[in-house]
């Protein structure tokens, strides 16, 4: 039994931790007009910089090795929307992330926009790794073998969470510490 599986759906889950995070401030925002501005950010470079390059590549390699097997025609729509989503969430993601590095530095950015932006994201995203879940990732765990999930975790076997991995990055040290009281408390 492959572990790629199982470290797609504690990456949904971790994400889906972090989302939550963002969806309470972005209300924030919106309710008051302030907001943890750094800590949304530090979760959007997280976003861009690790499932945007690791989780979704990853499930794109899986779709691949899945294409490969044969698969149904209703699965087939399904990946190529999941393919096509995965290159929205990173634009919307990019966007999103600059339009809170901006204001950490002191642009002005219309609250409003980056309410609206900020929920599109979130939900977009949890929509997202929902269809995955009750689709692709039971079917991928019926038509793929050891052969293939041993190439889908030699090829990520290099790439490390910044976060939720063995070492936390600097980078990402005050939004770990964040979390972790989250817990704690
Ligand atoms: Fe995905
Ligand atoms: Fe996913």
């Amino acid at each position: 039994m492959s572990r790629v599986i199982g470290d797609l759906r504690e990456d949904h889950r971790n994400v889906g931790d972090l989302l939550g995070l963002l969806a309470r401030e972005i209300d924030v925002v919106d309710d008051a007009g302030g907001g943890d501005f750094e800590l949304m950010r530090d979760i959007m470079v997280y976003m861009t910089r690790y499932p945007d390059h690791t989780h979704h590549p990853k499930e794109d390699l899986m779709f691949e090795r899945m294409r490969k097997r044969g698969i149904a025609p209703d699965t087939e729509a399904t990946i190529g929307k999941l393919l096509r989503e995965h290159t929205a969430l990173a634009e919307k993601g990019s966007t999103f992330r600059d339009m809170l590095v901006g204001v950490v530095d002191g642009a002005l950015v219309e609250r409003e926009a980056l309410v609206a932006t900020g929920r599109d994201y979130t939900d977009f995203l949890r929509y997202h790794a929902r269809l995955e879940e009750e689709t692709v990732f039971i079917e991928a765990l019926e038509l793929l073998d050891d052969t293939d999930w041993s190439a889908i975790e030699s090829a990520f076997e290099a790439q490390i969470d910044p976060i939720f991995g063995p070492v936390v990055q600097h980078d990402f040290q005050t939004l770990y510490e964040h979390i972790r009281n989250r817990v704690e408390t």
